[in-house]
């Protein structure tokens, strides 16, 4: 357990993206590379030494107008290829658009967590993506040349093949994380309510569920919207449904977390959601990942911030807060060690 503490902006934000970095993923604040570097400096270097779970290693990122890493100290690539070598979970405070942004936030979680997992989920989105965009393509050609929509049948097909793959690993995801959810969330709110997650064809008043879990049954499923949706696709010029558009219904106790969930509890919500993609990943690799929380603690009662500290043990944790509070305190003095950092530098 190590505590980063300091007042704002001192750079505790910074070095859980430095840490985060090394998972290959993109930064979690969405900087492009030019934003990671000091400004007005042409490069920068990340260094870290690490344990996989098999060995001790040491990995480096050079930053210029790309990301380049090496891994034991040989040349290793783009740093995208560090996916899988060091795992970590993040949560941050943009991460509550989980809870209160629209769909679009709870696709990417979905998206992201399956792309550290699955290389073949990543080949089949962007496969699927492709198809789309061409079905887009034709219907607002088509809007000229009706004669085209004799060969929509032809991208329907592709789109929804993809696309059932895609939505089908989702549920299957959902279907690992949702005991860890459970529990997790639980434990944090004392018993006091229960939280679900249900996949969402389509998003608001228009979400209901699919009722087949198998990819064929789906593709059925995917089918016959597609279908129900031609004029308004064809008058829209674009595919109007489909797992681009899906959304992951949030729930505690039968209520929407988004509209009726306190502060406390949206950030309970979506802290549970971070912290049990981290458990998937340790069920499914059997790799322990890091925890980097960054100002977690702040709006959680007591009791939720002792859940979380005594809930995450067999982690390494990184968790940044401006002041640590006395219960933070007592737990780093058992197994941990506190940091200050001010200007930039750990003092
Ligand atoms: N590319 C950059 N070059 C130099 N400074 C930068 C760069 N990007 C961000 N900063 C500065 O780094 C400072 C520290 O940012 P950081 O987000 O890490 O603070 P923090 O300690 O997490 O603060 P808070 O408690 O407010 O969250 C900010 O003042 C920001 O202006
Ligand atoms: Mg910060």
């Amino acid at each position: 357990m190590n505590v980063i503490f300091g007042e704002n902006a001192q750079g505790k934000t910074n070095l859980l993206e430095a840490i985060w970095l090394f998972t290959g993923l993109r930064s979690f604040r969405g900087s492009k590379e030019r934003e990671l570097r000091r400004f007005d400096t042409e490069a920068a270097k990340l260094s870290m030494a690490f344990h996989n779970d098999v060995r001790d290693m040491t990995a480096d990122i050079l930053i210029t107008d790309k990301k380049t890493a090496s891994l034991g100290g040989l040349p290793y690539g783009a740093s995208t290829k560090l996916v899988g070598e060091f795992l970590a979970v993040i949560f941050a405070p943009q991460h509550l658009d989980l809870i209160k942004g629209g769909p679009a936030e709870r696709r990417k979680f979905l998206n992201q967590a399956l792309c550290q997992l699955k290389p073949n989920y990543a080949k089949a989105l962007t496969q699927f993506n492709r198809a789309m965009q061409q079905r887009n393509q034709l219907l607002k050609d088509a809007i000229y040349h009706s004669e085209l929509y004799d060969t929509l049948d032809v991208w329907d097909d592709r789109f929804c093949s993809f696309g059932s793959y895609v939505i089908s690993e989702r549920m299957k995801y959902l279907d690992e994380l949702r005991p860890f959810l459970e529990e997790f969330y639980g434990g944090i709110s004392g018993g006091r309510e229960q939280i679900t997650v249900e996949y969402a064809a389509g998003a608001g008043e228009e979400a209901h569920t699919f009722s087949s879990e198998d990819p064929a049954g789906i593709k059925e499923e995917l089918a016959e919207l597609l279908k129900a949706h031609r004029r308004e696709d064809a008058f829209a010029g674009f595919t109007t449904v489909g797992p681009h558009r899906d959304d992951l219904v949030v729930k505690l106790d039968g209520l929407s977390a988004k509209s009726f969930g306190s502060q406390g509890q949206q950030r309970s919500c979506a802290l549970s959601l971070k912290m049990s993609e981290g458990f998937v990943i340790r069920a499914l690799t059997g790799k322990q990942p890091v925890a980097l929380l960054d100002d977690v603690m702040s709006e959680l009662d007591a009791g939720r911030q002792d859940y979380i500290l005594n809930h995450i043990e067999g982690w390494q944790v990184f968790l940044t807060c401006c002041e640590p509070s006395s219960i933070l305190l007592s737990k780093q003095s058992e197994n941990g060690k506190l940091f200050e950092v001010a200007g930039g530098k750990l003092i």
